[in-house]
């Protein structure tokens, strides 16, 4: 009986039954594929603002740590500032024997282990970064001393500007890993690009498991 008064009404508006379930079903097809193309785009459009973790984050240079001093922290940025040159090492940034050239510049050093993701610390009387997790141990710059991290820490690219903010310098990817950033003299600011991370290199441990430390 319902289905004769659906019938009836839906012929007196010219369309067949079959015809009107059509649309409704067309209807519903296009409304769930412009959600789907809607949550798409709202996926794929970066939403990392100016000095938010996934964006650009400014460092003030007044306050980069002497060089191979002590690693500067920055917790909305995840990451650590260190300033390195070997050709000054200390107990904190030393060459090691398979490290041909200099290491000289700012880098900047995620915050979280490449072992499981802990979030390790800088220990001042040790003089390197330590987990407290599983104990992986590495140097100012994040190089792993000792695992069981299975490669040095992540960087992040550190870019210079001059004082009217036109870029003048970027960290260099050199064979998939951030160098230091030497910083030209004419530097008025600096900014770390937390979206743009490369995984640190699996290097041979700079002890080994007797301690021999360079
Ligand atoms: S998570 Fe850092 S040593 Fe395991």
């Amino acid at each position: 009986m319902a289905d004769a008064t659906v019938d009836a009404d839906v012929k007196g508006n010219g369309i067949s039954r079959r015809e009107f379930l059509y649309y409704i079903w067309g209807a519903s097809l296009a409304l769930y594929l412009a959600q789907f193309s809607g949550l798409l785009v709202w996926f794929l459009i970066p939403r990392f603002r100016e000095g938010e973790f996934g964006g650009l984050i400014p460092f003030d240079i007044g306050n980069l740590p002497p060089i191979n001093g002590e690693p500067v922290n920055v917790p909305d940025g995840r990451f650590w500032i260190v300033d390195l040159d070997t050709d000054q090492s200390n107990d904190r940034m030393y060459l090691a024997q398979d490290e041909a050239n200099p290491i000289r510049g700012v880098a900047a050093v995620y915050k979280v282990c490449t072992h499981l993701g802990c979030i390790y610390a800088w220990i001042p009387a040790n003089n390197r970064f330590e987990c407290p997790c599983h104990g992986s141990k590495y140097r100012l710059d994040g190089r792993r001393i000792e695992s069981p991290a299975p490669r040095t820490l992540d960087r992040f690219r550190v870019i210079a500007f001059d004082a009217s903010g036109a870029e003048i310098a970027r960290s260099e990817d050199v064979d998939g890993f951030f160098a230091p950033l030497e910083l030209p003299p004419e530097t008025a600011s600096i900014s770390v690009d937390t979206g743009d991370r490369k995984k640190g290199p699996a290097d041979n441990l700079l002890c080994d498991f007797e301690g021999n430390c360079p």
